[in-house]
């Protein structure tokens, strides 16, 4: 049987590079999406994940432009075979109190982090119809589920992330596709190490499991929830934060 085919944008990112390497580790044939990359990063996520050889592809591809991410489909499909899974990893920050924040600034990130998402999975839903097999993830964050200061961009685009899964999973349900959403917390990737010391600390000190996710706890809980095993659950969201937000 043929590999099952995973793209991951956001693919060399801090949480992208380690759900790569759990998806082929899950014996994917896995393809890293990400911004046309400067030689430097890319030759670290190679080095990083050398060990699983072929198993990790990178493609170049934006998702914040709609025939750059048809175009990505197309190459993979024409290399690879169908694409049956899909973890919409890639995101940025462009945080301000909304008193300073920019049309620009609003733009930039919904366009990325709320379109891109659309711009991927318009791009694959349909073939993954016809074949009657799809999973599809979509990475939101516990800030989208509690809001944040700073972040009001943001908080708005991750939850509309869940909104927009929630809608397709019922439109996909029938056809074998699932669409979940995981909600990561407060992870020890760069983004969070540049956050100052003592705010860092008390981040920290807030989360009851008492320590920062790691990149493999998210990409654990992505690596279920693409498997053959996880039909049963559809339009969920699975919070990953040691315990820092919980909901009913
Ligand atoms: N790290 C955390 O603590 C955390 C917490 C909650 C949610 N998240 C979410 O998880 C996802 C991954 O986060 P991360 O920590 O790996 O961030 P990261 O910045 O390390 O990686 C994000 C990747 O997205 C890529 N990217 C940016 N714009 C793009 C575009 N237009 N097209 C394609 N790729 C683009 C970047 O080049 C980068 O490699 C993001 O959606 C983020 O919002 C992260």
């Amino acid at each position: 049987m043929k590999k099952r085919v995973a793209i991951v944008t956001g693919g060399i990112g801090g949480l992208g590079t380690e759900i790569c390497r759990q998806l082929a580790l899950a014996g994917r044939q896995v393809i890293a999406s990400d911004l046309p990359a400067r030689a430097d990063r890319l030759d670290a996520f190679r080095t990083e994940l050398a060990d699983l050889g072929d198993a990790i592809r990178f493609e170049p591809a934006d998702v914040s432009d709609y025939n750059s991410c048809a175009d990505l489909i197309t190459r993979v499909e024409a290399e690879h075979g169908s694409v049956d899974i899909l973890v919409n990893a890639a995101g940025i920050t462009r945080d301000t109190s909304l008193r300073k924040m920019s049309p620009q600034q609003w733009h930039e990130l919904m366009r990325v982090n709320l379109d891109g998402v659309f711009n991927m999975c318009r791009n694959v839903v349909e073939g993954m119809s016809a074949r009657s097999f799809g999973r599809i993830v979509n990475l939101s964050s516990v800030n989208g589920q509690t809001g944040q200061f700073g972040q009001t961009n943001y908080s708005a685009a991750k939850a509309g992330v869940h909104g927009f899964g929630m809608a397709l999973a019922r439109e996909t349900a029938r056809k074998g596709i699932t669409v979940n959403t995981v909600s990561p917390g407060y992870c020890d990737t760069a983004l969070v190490a540049a956050v100052p010391e003592d705010i860092r600390s008390q981040i920290i000190a807030d989360i009851p499991v008492g320590r920062l996710g790691s990149p493999a706890d998210i990409a654990r809980a992505v690596r279920f929830l693409s498997s053959d095993d996880a039909g049963y659950i559809t339009g969920a969201n699975l919070p990953v934060n040691g315990g820092y937000f919980m909901s009913f």
